[in-house]
């Protein structure tokens, strides 16, 4: 398995996109094993196909949470190929909400509390769950990076810039 490099903002890869998976393959497979060791290695709880540069619908994401509150973090790899929202609630709810691809930065970003979503797993089953909590949030987070849109575009224009802003000065203080 290989840890890949993240795409990070302004990069114009993560504002195309991605292209439905025709079949799940072992090249497919090998895509998914990498994100998931991208994801692990960048300590993110979610990772999109498009911020490793891959253009094809495919999200992986793992909550690790914890079986008890003050409990040590319990992996929880789940897979989404091909994932596609069939139902959104009206009620919403408000993530602070972070990036692998805009790293460090957070906002309070307000989303639909709960969804549905049809997806093809690793061997290609289709499955159709609904979500709530950070599950919910997290799935929809992921889907629009497949979309090339990122969570930065559900804030406002003054927020926006303040985070960009924020970035350029942390990296400038990294080089
Ligand atoms: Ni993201």
């Amino acid at each position: 398995m290989t840890v890949m490099t993240i795409l990070e903002i302004p990069h114009p890869g993560l504002r195309e996109m991605a292209a439905p998976v025709a079949a799940i393959t072992d090249e497919t497979r090998a895509l998914i094993d990498d994100m998931f060791e991208t994801m692990y290695d960048a300590r993110g709880i979610g990772l999109a196909a498009t911020q490793v540069g891959v253009l094809q619908r495919v999200v992986v994401i793992d909550l690790q949470e914890p079986e008890e509150p003050e409990g040590e973090p319990v992996r929880d790899p789940k897979v989404f190929v091909n994932p596609e929202l069939t139902w959104t609630s009206e009620e919403t709810a408000t993530y602070n909400e972070g990036c692998l691809s805009i790293p460090e930065q957070y906002a309070e970003v307000e989303r639909p509390a709960r969804c549905r979503v049809k997806w093809l797993d690793r061997d290609g089953a289709s499955h159709e769950e609904e979500f709530d909590g950070l599950m919910a949030t997290c799935i929809q987070h992921e889907i629009d990076h497949l979309n090339g849109v990122l969570f930065i575009d559900h804030i406002s224009r003054l927020k926006r810039d303040m985070i960009v802003k924020k970035l350029a000065k942390a990296r400038k203080a990294a080089a």
